[in-house]
Protein backbone atom coordinates (compact mmCIF):
# COMPACT_ATOMS: atom_id res chain seq x y z
CA UNK A 1 0.00 0.00 0.00
CA UNK A 2 1.06 3.42 -1.02
CA UNK A 3 1.69 5.68 1.96
CA UNK A 4 -0.07 8.89 1.95
CA UNK A 5 2.53 11.26 3.63
CA UNK A 6 1.18 14.16 5.27
CA UNK A 7 3.88 15.12 7.84
CA UNK A 8 6.23 17.68 5.30
CA UNK A 9 6.54 19.37 8.47
CA UNK A 10 8.41 16.25 10.38
CA UNK A 11 10.89 15.72 6.92
CA UNK A 12 10.47 15.77 3.46
CA UNK A 13 11.57 13.26 0.63
CA UNK A 14 14.65 13.95 -1.03
CA UNK A 15 13.80 15.71 -4.25
CA UNK A 16 15.59 13.34 -7.12
CA UNK A 17 17.63 15.88 -8.31
CA UNK A 18 18.81 15.94 -5.00
CA UNK A 19 19.59 12.89 -4.62
CA UNK A 20 21.57 12.62 -7.68
CA UNK A 21 23.67 15.65 -6.58
CA UNK A 22 24.18 13.71 -2.68
CA UNK A 23 25.18 10.11 -5.16
CA UNK A 24 27.70 11.64 -7.26
CA UNK A 25 29.78 13.67 -4.61
CA UNK A 26 29.32 10.33 -2.61
CA UNK A 27 30.73 8.12 -5.40
CA UNK A 28 33.11 10.43 -7.40
CA UNK A 29 34.34 13.66 -5.34
CA UNK A 30 36.26 12.74 -2.11
CA UNK A 31 38.41 15.76 -1.41
CA UNK A 32 38.52 17.07 1.70
CA UNK A 33 37.73 20.99 0.67
CA UNK A 34 40.66 21.90 2.87
CA UNK A 35 43.34 20.22 1.06
CA UNK A 36 45.33 22.00 -1.18
CA UNK A 37 45.39 19.65 -4.30
CA UNK A 38 43.09 19.33 -6.63
CA UNK A 39 40.94 16.77 -5.50
CA UNK A 40 40.46 19.15 -2.60
CA UNK A 41 39.79 21.75 -4.62
CA UNK A 42 37.22 19.81 -6.59
CA UNK A 43 35.07 19.58 -3.24
CA UNK A 44 35.51 22.91 -2.23
CA UNK A 45 34.33 24.49 -5.17
CA UNK A 46 30.94 22.27 -4.39
CA UNK A 47 30.39 23.90 -1.51
CA UNK A 48 30.76 27.34 -3.09
CA UNK A 49 28.23 26.38 -5.27
CA UNK A 50 25.90 25.04 -2.97
CA UNK A 51 27.13 28.45 -0.66
CA UNK A 52 25.83 30.55 -3.83
CA UNK A 53 22.45 28.06 -4.04
CA UNK A 54 21.57 28.73 -0.64
CA UNK A 55 22.09 32.50 -0.27
CA UNK A 56 20.39 33.00 -3.50
CA UNK A 57 17.24 31.41 -2.01
CA UNK A 58 17.44 33.57 0.78
CA UNK A 59 18.56 36.57 -1.32
CA UNK A 60 21.61 37.15 0.50
CA UNK A 61 25.37 37.23 -0.07
CA UNK A 62 26.71 33.90 0.15
CA UNK A 63 29.84 34.73 2.56
CA UNK A 64 26.73 35.75 5.29
CA UNK A 65 26.21 31.52 4.73
CA UNK A 66 27.63 29.16 8.06
CA UNK A 67 26.75 25.42 7.22
CA UNK A 68 25.92 23.42 10.10
CA UNK A 69 24.69 19.96 10.78
CA UNK A 70 21.15 21.17 10.72
CA UNK A 71 18.26 23.48 11.91
CA UNK A 72 18.76 22.32 15.52
CA UNK A 73 22.86 23.67 15.47
CA UNK A 74 22.10 26.68 13.49
CA UNK A 75 19.60 27.91 16.30
CA UNK A 76 22.29 27.12 19.37
CA UNK A 77 24.80 28.63 17.24
CA UNK A 78 22.85 32.05 17.12
CA UNK A 79 21.54 31.87 20.75
CA UNK A 80 24.91 30.50 22.26
CA UNK A 81 27.13 32.62 20.08
CA UNK A 82 25.69 35.44 20.41
CA UNK A 83 25.17 35.08 24.08
CA UNK A 84 28.53 33.55 24.52
CA UNK A 85 30.31 35.99 22.68
CA UNK A 86 28.72 39.60 23.34
CA UNK A 87 27.39 38.96 26.72
CA UNK A 88 28.25 39.05 30.28
CA UNK A 89 26.39 37.04 32.90
CA UNK A 90 23.52 38.80 33.28
CA UNK A 91 22.83 39.73 29.76
CA UNK A 92 19.12 39.45 28.58
CA UNK A 93 17.49 37.52 25.74
CA UNK A 94 14.03 37.57 24.57
CA UNK A 95 11.99 34.53 23.01
CA UNK A 96 8.48 33.05 22.96
CA UNK A 97 6.85 30.27 24.61
CA UNK A 98 6.30 28.84 21.22
CA UNK A 99 9.85 28.02 20.18
CA UNK A 100 11.24 24.97 19.17
CA UNK A 101 13.17 23.48 21.74
CA UNK A 102 16.22 23.81 19.95
CA UNK A 103 15.80 27.44 20.42
CA UNK A 104 14.57 26.54 24.17
CA UNK A 105 17.06 24.86 25.37
CA UNK A 106 20.10 26.60 24.73
CA UNK A 107 17.60 29.45 26.78
CA UNK A 108 17.56 26.95 29.88
CA UNK A 109 21.58 26.59 29.23
CA UNK A 110 21.95 30.25 29.60
CA UNK A 111 19.33 30.96 32.43
CA UNK A 112 21.80 27.97 34.65
CA UNK A 113 24.97 30.17 33.11
CA UNK A 114 23.45 33.48 34.70
CA UNK A 115 21.65 35.04 31.51
CA UNK A 116 18.37 36.29 32.10
CA UNK A 117 15.52 35.08 29.12
CA UNK A 118 11.93 36.35 28.99
CA UNK A 119 9.66 34.34 26.64
CA UNK A 120 6.79 36.21 25.40
CA UNK A 121 3.52 34.54 25.41
CA UNK A 122 1.40 33.85 22.37
CA UNK A 123 -2.67 34.51 21.51
CA UNK A 124 -4.96 31.77 21.28
CA UNK A 125 -4.18 32.26 17.30
CA UNK A 126 -0.75 31.77 18.03
CA UNK A 127 0.37 35.60 17.78
CA UNK A 128 3.11 36.85 20.03
CA UNK A 129 2.36 40.34 21.55
CA UNK A 130 4.32 43.24 20.09
CA UNK A 131 3.71 45.53 23.19
CA UNK A 132 5.06 42.61 24.80
CA UNK A 133 8.29 42.58 22.93
CA UNK A 134 8.73 46.17 23.08
CA UNK A 135 7.92 46.40 26.63
CA UNK A 136 10.90 43.47 27.68
CA UNK A 137 13.86 45.10 25.78
CA UNK A 138 15.87 46.77 28.16
CA UNK A 139 19.76 48.06 28.16
CA UNK A 140 20.89 44.67 29.08
CA UNK A 141 19.12 42.83 25.91
CA UNK A 142 21.35 40.89 23.86
CA UNK A 143 19.39 39.04 21.42
CA UNK A 144 15.63 38.73 20.56
CA UNK A 145 14.92 35.32 18.92
CA UNK A 146 11.68 34.43 17.54
CA UNK A 147 10.62 31.97 14.99
CA UNK A 148 8.98 32.75 11.33
CA UNK A 149 6.62 29.75 11.38
CA UNK A 150 5.54 27.71 13.93
CA UNK A 151 6.39 23.67 13.18
CA UNK A 152 2.73 22.26 14.63
CA UNK A 153 0.69 25.08 13.55
CA UNK A 154 1.98 26.82 10.75
CA UNK A 155 1.34 30.18 12.21
CA UNK A 156 4.05 32.77 10.58
CA UNK A 157 5.07 35.58 13.47
CA UNK A 158 5.13 38.93 11.68
CA UNK A 159 9.23 38.82 11.67
CA UNK A 160 9.48 42.29 10.05
CA UNK A 161 7.37 44.37 12.87
CA UNK A 162 9.47 41.62 15.09
CA UNK A 163 12.81 42.64 13.81
CA UNK A 164 12.08 46.60 13.49
CA UNK A 165 11.29 46.53 17.40
CA UNK A 166 14.68 45.07 17.93
CA UNK A 167 16.17 47.15 15.31
CA UNK A 168 15.27 50.47 17.30
CA UNK A 169 16.31 49.51 20.43
CA UNK A 170 19.82 48.29 19.33
CA UNK A 171 19.06 44.38 19.66
CA UNK A 172 20.45 41.72 17.48
CA UNK A 173 17.16 39.70 15.69
CA UNK A 174 17.38 35.80 15.03
CA UNK A 175 14.88 33.80 13.37
CA UNK A 176 13.93 30.27 13.02
CA UNK A 177 13.47 30.14 9.37
CA UNK A 178 13.52 26.11 9.51
CA UNK A 179 9.48 25.35 8.96
CA UNK A 180 8.88 28.93 6.26
CA UNK A 181 12.32 28.30 3.65
CA UNK A 182 11.45 26.71 1.07
CA UNK A 183 7.85 26.76 1.47
CA UNK A 184 7.27 30.95 1.31
CA UNK A 185 9.04 33.64 -0.57
CA UNK A 186 11.97 34.98 1.68
CA UNK A 187 14.00 38.50 0.80
CA UNK A 188 16.03 38.00 3.91
CA UNK A 189 18.17 40.92 2.85
CA UNK A 190 15.48 43.17 3.03
CA UNK A 191 13.96 41.87 6.61
CA UNK A 192 15.65 43.42 9.47
CA UNK A 193 16.88 39.86 10.37
CA UNK A 194 20.32 39.52 11.95
CA UNK A 195 20.83 36.00 11.66
CA UNK A 196 18.21 33.55 10.23
CA UNK A 197 18.43 28.96 10.42
CA UNK A 198 17.66 26.75 7.82
CA UNK A 199 17.30 23.12 7.63
CA UNK A 200 18.15 21.09 4.13
CA UNK A 201 15.59 18.22 5.44
CA UNK A 202 12.53 20.86 5.32
CA UNK A 203 12.84 21.63 2.02
CA UNK A 204 13.59 18.29 0.01
CA UNK A 205 17.36 18.37 1.16
CA UNK A 206 18.97 15.82 2.87
CA UNK A 207 18.86 15.75 7.00
CA UNK A 208 21.68 16.16 8.90
CA UNK A 209 22.97 19.68 6.83
CA UNK A 210 21.68 23.01 7.35
CA UNK A 211 22.94 26.94 7.36
CA UNK A 212 22.73 30.03 10.07
CA UNK A 213 22.93 33.11 7.95
CA UNK A 214 24.63 36.43 9.59
CA UNK A 215 24.39 39.98 8.48
CA UNK A 216 27.45 40.84 7.62
CA UNK A 217 28.86 42.69 10.23
CA UNK A 218 27.66 41.12 12.61
CA UNK A 219 29.47 41.07 15.95
CA UNK A 220 31.80 37.99 15.99
CA UNK A 221 29.96 35.15 17.93
CA UNK A 222 31.21 32.16 19.98
CA UNK A 223 31.26 29.41 17.83
CA UNK A 224 29.76 26.15 19.83
CA UNK A 225 31.74 23.96 17.39
CA UNK A 226 35.11 25.10 17.45
CA UNK A 227 37.56 23.09 15.51
CA UNK A 228 39.75 23.69 12.30
CA UNK A 229 39.12 27.15 9.96
CA UNK A 230 36.80 25.92 8.38
CA UNK A 231 34.11 28.27 7.42
CA UNK A 232 35.92 31.14 8.11
CA UNK A 233 37.03 30.18 11.79
CA UNK A 234 32.70 30.11 12.33
CA UNK A 235 31.99 26.36 12.65
CA UNK A 236 34.76 24.01 12.68
CA UNK A 237 34.72 20.35 11.67
CA UNK A 238 35.41 19.14 7.62
CA UNK A 239 32.31 19.89 5.82
CA UNK A 240 29.71 17.45 4.82
CA UNK A 241 30.33 17.90 1.57
CA UNK A 242 27.66 15.53 -0.46
CA UNK A 243 24.72 16.92 2.16
CA UNK A 244 25.84 20.31 1.45
CA UNK A 245 25.95 19.98 -2.50
CA UNK A 246 23.12 18.08 -1.64
CA UNK A 247 21.12 21.12 0.51
CA UNK A 248 22.64 23.93 -2.38
CA UNK A 249 20.47 21.82 -5.35
CA UNK A 250 17.41 21.72 -2.66
CA UNK A 251 17.50 25.31 -2.39
CA UNK A 252 18.05 25.86 -5.72
CA UNK A 253 14.70 23.85 -6.88
CA UNK A 254 13.09 25.87 -4.06
CA UNK A 255 13.86 29.04 -5.25
CA UNK A 256 12.48 28.18 -8.71
CA UNK A 257 8.80 27.23 -7.61
CA UNK A 258 6.97 30.18 -6.64
CA UNK A 259 3.79 28.70 -8.48
CA UNK A 260 4.00 25.73 -6.20
CA UNK A 261 3.64 27.68 -3.54
CA UNK A 262 -0.17 28.65 -4.53
CA UNK A 263 -0.86 25.15 -5.52
CA UNK A 264 0.17 23.64 -2.25
CA UNK A 265 -1.81 26.41 -0.56
CA UNK A 266 -5.28 25.62 -2.53
CA UNK A 267 -4.64 21.82 -2.09
CA UNK A 268 -4.19 22.67 2.00
CA UNK A 269 -7.46 24.12 1.41
CA UNK A 270 -9.31 22.00 -0.36
CA UNK A 271 -8.35 19.74 2.40
CA UNK A 272 -9.56 21.61 5.13
CA UNK A 273 -12.98 22.04 3.03
CA UNK A 274 -13.57 18.34 2.41
CA UNK A 275 -12.52 17.15 5.82
CA UNK A 276 -14.96 19.97 7.26
CA UNK A 277 -17.66 18.35 4.97
CA UNK A 278 -17.87 15.00 5.98
CA UNK A 279 -16.81 15.50 9.92
CA UNK A 280 -18.79 17.05 12.36
CA UNK A 281 -16.88 18.87 15.12
CA UNK A 282 -13.71 19.93 13.62
CA UNK A 283 -11.77 22.69 15.14
CA UNK A 284 -8.66 24.57 13.80
CA UNK A 285 -5.65 25.44 15.45
CA UNK A 286 -3.79 28.52 14.82
CA UNK A 287 -4.29 31.94 12.69
CA UNK A 288 -6.02 30.30 9.52
CA UNK A 289 -5.24 34.07 7.66
CA UNK A 290 -1.32 33.92 8.26
CA UNK A 291 0.21 30.88 7.95
CA UNK A 292 2.21 28.33 6.10
CA UNK A 293 0.38 27.50 2.91
CA UNK A 294 0.68 23.54 4.01
CA UNK A 295 0.15 23.16 7.75
CA UNK A 296 -3.48 22.34 9.32
CA UNK A 297 -3.23 21.59 12.70
CA UNK A 298 -6.99 19.90 13.28
CA UNK A 299 -8.72 18.81 16.64
CA UNK A 300 -11.36 16.15 16.62
CA UNK A 301 -14.24 16.46 19.09
CA UNK A 302 -14.60 13.25 21.17
CA UNK A 303 -11.51 11.58 19.71
CA UNK A 304 -7.47 11.01 21.42
CA UNK A 305 -4.94 12.57 18.57
CA UNK A 306 -2.75 9.29 19.21
CA UNK A 307 -5.53 6.51 18.21
CA UNK A 308 -6.13 8.40 15.44
CA UNK A 309 -2.63 8.56 14.41
CA UNK A 310 -2.32 5.05 14.85
CA UNK A 311 -5.50 4.67 12.60
CA UNK A 312 -4.42 6.62 9.98
CA UNK A 313 -1.71 5.08 9.68
CA UNK A 314 -2.94 1.82 9.54
CA UNK A 315 -4.90 3.24 6.59
CA UNK A 316 -1.85 4.67 5.03
CA UNK A 317 -2.15 7.79 5.73
CA UNK A 318 1.27 9.10 7.87
CA UNK A 319 0.21 12.30 10.21
CA UNK A 320 1.87 13.36 13.51
CA UNK A 321 0.43 14.87 17.00
CA UNK A 322 1.78 17.32 19.28
CA UNK A 323 0.28 14.90 22.24
CA UNK A 324 2.44 13.32 24.86
CA UNK A 325 3.01 10.13 23.03
CA UNK A 326 3.72 11.27 20.05
CA UNK A 327 6.49 13.83 21.46
CA UNK A 328 7.75 11.46 23.74
CA UNK A 329 8.08 13.90 26.81
CA UNK A 330 5.08 12.98 28.78
CA UNK A 331 3.70 16.74 28.13
CA UNK A 332 1.14 17.63 25.76
CA UNK A 333 1.99 20.24 22.97
CA UNK A 334 3.67 23.27 24.81
CA UNK A 335 3.01 25.27 21.74
CA UNK A 336 -1.09 24.28 21.81
CA UNK A 337 -0.86 24.77 26.02
CA UNK A 338 0.80 28.41 25.74
CA UNK A 339 -2.08 28.79 23.14
CA UNK A 340 -4.52 28.62 25.77
CA UNK A 341 -5.67 25.19 24.15
CA UNK A 342 -7.30 23.65 27.04
CA UNK A 343 -6.24 19.88 27.54
CA UNK A 344 -9.23 17.65 26.34
CA UNK A 345 -8.63 19.98 23.00
CA UNK A 346 -4.76 19.17 22.75
CA UNK A 347 -4.95 15.87 23.06
CA UNK A 348 -7.69 15.31 20.14
CA UNK A 349 -4.75 17.17 17.61
CA UNK A 350 -3.40 16.01 14.53
CA UNK A 351 -0.95 17.78 12.26
CA UNK A 352 -1.18 17.54 8.54
CA UNK A 353 1.67 19.02 6.97
CA UNK A 354 1.25 18.41 3.20
CA UNK A 355 3.97 18.79 0.50
CA UNK A 356 5.13 19.42 -2.88
CA UNK A 357 4.57 16.02 -4.25
CA UNK A 358 0.55 15.21 -2.81
CA UNK A 359 -2.08 14.97 -5.41
CA UNK A 360 -5.40 15.88 -5.24
CA UNK A 361 -6.35 12.09 -5.84
CA UNK A 362 -4.23 11.69 -2.29
CA UNK A 363 -5.34 14.55 -0.75
CA UNK A 364 -9.50 13.17 -1.68
CA UNK A 365 -8.58 10.07 -0.31
CA UNK A 366 -6.78 11.16 3.00
CA UNK A 367 -10.24 12.97 3.88
CA UNK A 368 -12.33 9.94 3.14
CA UNK A 369 -10.02 7.62 5.16
CA UNK A 370 -9.62 10.61 7.68
CA UNK A 371 -13.61 10.36 8.17
CA UNK A 372 -13.83 6.98 8.21
CA UNK A 373 -11.07 6.90 11.28
CA UNK A 374 -12.76 9.76 13.04
CA UNK A 375 -16.00 7.70 12.78
CA UNK A 376 -14.45 4.80 14.21
CA UNK A 377 -12.74 6.27 17.13
CA UNK A 378 -14.97 8.86 18.35
CA UNK A 379 -16.73 8.08 22.03
CA UNK A 380 -19.40 8.81 24.09
CA UNK A 381 -22.04 11.35 23.12
CA UNK A 382 -20.07 12.38 20.46
CA UNK A 383 -19.95 9.06 18.73
CA UNK A 384 -23.56 10.03 16.25
CA UNK A 385 -22.06 13.06 15.30
CA UNK A 386 -19.08 11.33 13.60
CA UNK A 387 -19.70 12.15 9.78
CA UNK A 388 -22.11 14.44 8.70
CA UNK A 389 -25.19 13.52 6.81
C1 LIG B 1 10.99 25.24 13.80
C2 LIG B 1 12.13 24.25 13.84
N1 LIG B 1 13.34 24.67 14.21
C3 LIG B 1 14.39 23.84 14.26
C4 LIG B 1 14.27 22.50 13.93
C5 LIG B 1 15.46 21.60 14.02
O1 LIG B 1 15.97 21.32 12.74
P1 LIG B 1 16.89 20.02 12.49
O2 LIG B 1 15.97 18.85 12.46
O3 LIG B 1 17.53 20.29 11.16
O4 LIG B 1 17.87 19.97 13.58
C6 LIG B 1 13.01 22.02 13.55
C7 LIG B 1 12.82 20.58 13.25
O5 LIG B 1 11.77 20.02 13.41
C8 LIG B 1 11.92 22.92 13.49
O6 LIG B 1 10.69 22.51 13.14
Amino acid sequence: MDKIYLDHNATTPLAPEVLDAVTSVLRDQMGNPSSVHSVGRSARVLIDEAREQVASLLGVSPSEIVFTSGGTEANNFALLGVALGLGKTGGHIVTSQVEHPSVLNPCRQLENLGFRVDRLKVDELGRIDFKELENCLTESTLLVSLQHANSETGVLQDIERAGEIARKKGVLFHTDAVQSAGKIPLRVQDLPVDMLSISAHKLNGPKGVGALYLRKGSPDLFSPVCGGSQEKKRRGGTENVAGIAGFGKACELASLSSQKYSNLSSLCDQFLQMASNLIAGIEVFGDLENRLPNTLNLGFEGVEGDTLLISLDMAGVAVSTGSACSSGSGLPSPVLTAMGIPIDKINSSIRFSLGWSNTMAEIEKAAKILAEAVSVNRTGTHAERAIKT
